[in-house]
């Protein structure tokens, strides 16, 4: 058995939880609570049935053609139309919303104030911004810029400053180094880099300007010209950053603004399959991929899922906990909310920051009712404070979350710690790639399933293939890799200068034709296992190649990691393979603790035997480790390989970029010496 094919023969060992039901109160006001809908978007009304989408926006043009796919796999969704993305954030909300709040900016630094900025006030900043884009910068419609932008409203500000003028932005995630920002401006061929002089992180102002200088040095090497590096400037008139301006190529937005005061640019109406933006995403192999999302389908896909996925109304408060610079925030802090006209939250910091009372403090204060996040920042808030939830006068009637399975024990400390049992929970499963959610419970419709993600989405096919291609039959708790049977607006239009691998890795596998222009020959692979249940639910086991193999027994790190959190102590569990000359490949497990716990033998012997209890012997770690931390990115994903190179005494290479850096030596010192 290769490894490529593991999916197909995966043990699932997890149990399968009981359904908790939509609290009354939400259904109540729902956008969505009709279960014909699923008919509504059956295959076969597909592809009219995604009209629906689109009518969620204005068009300055309708389109002709709802689905051209004479060029398969590069689907074009509404062909003929044409329209705004800044026009369908914006002006169109003036007449009804011009007043309303449409950013809550929470400065990380608590005595600063917050700011709530009005869709008035956006439009005005947006335009100013979009003027000195295309009149300073010279930046027109389909060319590419870079932005290295951390949490605070000049992002979205640029961001649909761009799209106003049709520049196809390109966001970097703050916390990726230079070098990184570098390789991303000269895939896209980027001659501006937009930037801020410096921001908060744990109460420290970095210096974010460095990193601009890093990134034209590493995009010169690789034969990409920056013309010119603006920087908006944290406090405006102040310049935060020791690296200092270089003469002719760095402008502060701050001081080029005030020319083009008051100034308001036409919308730029594109076609509807014009690029709005790249989103560079890592590949287990190669270099990162640059994800091409539409302006017509990607918008009316994330509008609809804002809408009926997570429910939001005009007056909700809504706080998306994610960065920007990840895909979540462009489609779910961004351009989803503010499509819908809501009041969306941006906030610049860590979420533990000072204490681990934040996040409750600022949803207390803004009222906050709907609430997003992952699992790594649910599990962190309960380490490092479980009872907080308590102390504070919030009610949040809808919560999210997203970005890898999340472990029944957490889901049920979100359902009741912070959903304080009366907030219905949605299990998003989705990628950059696909723009917006695939599978996920419709709230106000189906129960929820602690560790499902539940069916696909209205309009959404999915169905789980093992490798020759045959369908995996639900309920018989088998594994494979999830597919979706359908092409979708939000997903993306190909890998930006690289069609070969975009048809490589998400097609090929299973394309009977490689020449046929009918849909139905091109299931779309995810590139993670999953297994389908009866009820038709998904249950995500995570990528195909995070499998561990132990003496032929395939494990999901997932189900490890899941038993050892059921040890009440345990607060984060990370598991790696470790090579051993007997069995293969046998688990190592790594544990950090609640607050409270000191780490003993007997401790690491009870998560060893609670592994085996649940999973079987064959799972049993080689060793349990009990760390301070687990090594992190700045996005809070456990960096796995990391501890993987530690146990194999392995070189662990550059750790520069993680959030916590020193944590490495330390526990290379605990498992090695
Ligand atoms: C994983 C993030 C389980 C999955 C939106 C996917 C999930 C990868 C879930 C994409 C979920 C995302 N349950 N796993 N609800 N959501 N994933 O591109 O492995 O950063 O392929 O997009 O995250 O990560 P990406």
């Amino acid at each position: 058995m290769t490894e490529k094919n593991a999916a197909a023969y995966y043990d699932v060992h997890w149990q399968e939880e009981g359904y908790y039901y939509p609290p009354p109160d939400f259904v109540g006001q729902a956008n969505c609570t009709d279960p014909s809908i699923y008919q509504r978007f059956s295959l076969e009304n597909f592809p009219e049935c995604f009209r629906e989408f689109a009518d969620l926006l204005h068009w300055d043009q309708y389109w002709h053609t709802i689905l051209d796919t004479s060029d398969a796999p590069c689907w074009k969704w509404f062909v003929g139309g044409r329209l705004n993305a800044s026009y369908n954030c914006l002006d169109r909300h003036l007449d009804a919303y011009k007043n309303k709040t449409a950013i809550h900016f929470v400065p990380e630094l608590e005595e600063e104030p917050i700011l709530h900025i009005t869709y008035q006030e956006l439009y005005r900043r947006v335009n100013e911004t979009a003027a000195l884009l295309r009149d300073f910068a010279g930046l027109k419609a389909g060319d590419r810029v870079t932005l290295h932008l951390p949490m605070t409203p000049e992002l979205p500000i640029t961001m649909l400053a761009c799209a106003r003028l049709g520049v196809i932005h390109s966001e970097v995630f703050a916390g990726f180094s230079g070098k990184a920002c570098g390789d991303r401006i000269q895939d896209s061929g980027s001659e501006v880099l937009i930037t801020m002089d410096g921001y908060y992180r744990s109460g420290k102002m970095l210096d974010h300007k460095e990193k601009a200088d890093e990134a034209v040095e590493a995009a010169a090497r690789q034969g990409q010209e920056v013309k010119k590096v603006l920087i908006w400037r944290r406090y405006p008139g102040r310049y935060s950053s020791p690296t200092p301006l270089v003469e002719g190529r760095d402008f502060c937005m701050d001081e080029q603004l005030p020319a083009y005061r008051g100034r308001i640019i036409a919308p730029v109406s594109l076609p509807a399959e014009d690029i709005l933006f790249l989103m560079y995403t890592s590949g287990s192999t190669g270099s990162p991929k640059g994800c091409q999302h539409s302006i017509g389908g990607y918008l009316s896909y994330v509008s609809w899922m804002s809408k009926y996925v997570q429910d939001i109304h005009p007056e909700d408060v809504y706080w998306c906990m994610a960065d920007i610079g990840w895909i979540t925030g462009h489609s779910f802090i961004v351009y989803g909310p503010l499509a819908l006209a809501a009041s969306t939250v941006v906030y610049e910091g860590v979420p533990t920051y000072p204490d681990p009372g934040r996040p409750w403090r600022v949803a207390e204060e803004l009222d906050v009712n709907i609430f997003h996040t992952s699992p790594t920042a649910i599990r962190g808030l309960r380490k490092a404070g479980g009872d907080e939830p308590k102390k504070y006068n919030f009610k949040f009637k809808h919560m999210t979350t997203v970005g890898e399975p999340i472990e029944p024990e957490v889901w049920r400390w979100y359902y009741h710690v912070v959903g304080k049992a009366g907030a219905v929970i949605v299990d998003t499963w989705w990628q950059t790639e696909t723009g917006g959610f695939l599978c996920s419970t419709l709230p106000g419709v189906n129960p929820m399933k602690p560790g499902s993600a539940g069916p696909g989405l209205p309009g959404i096919h999915p169905v789980i293939l093992d490798d020759e291609g045959r369908e995996i039959p639900a309920g018989e708790g088998r594994a494979g890799n999830i597919c979706i049977k359908n092409p979708w607006p939000g997903a993306f239009q190909t890998i930006w200068k690289n069609r070969e691998r975009y048809v490589k890795t998400y097609y090929e596998k299973y394309c009977k034709d490689p020449k046929s222009t009918d849909w139905r020959d091109w299931p779309y692979l995810a590139g993670d296992a999953a297994v389908p249940e009866e009820d038709g639910y998904v249950r995500i086991l995570g990528r195909i190649d995070d499998v561990i193999n132990v003496a032929g027994h395939r494990l999901g790190t997932k189900e490890i990691e899941s038993a050892a959190l059921r040890v009440e102590e345990v607060a984060e569990a990370a598991v790696v393979s470790v090579h051993d000359e007997v069995k293969g490949i046998i688990p190592d497990l790594y544990v950090s603790l609640k607050p409270g716990h000191d780490p003993s033998e007997e401790l690491a012997g009870k998560v060893s035997e609670t592994v085996s209890d649940v999973l079987g012997k064959i799972a049993r770690p080689g060793h349990v480790y009990i760390v301070d931390d687990m090594p992190k990115t700045r996005s809070g994903k456990i960096m796995r390989r990391i501890l993987a190179s530690i146990s194999n005494y392995n070189t662990v290479g550059d750790v520069t970029t993680l959030a916590n850096p020193h944590i490495v030596e330390e526990i290379r010192k605990q498992v090695q010496d």
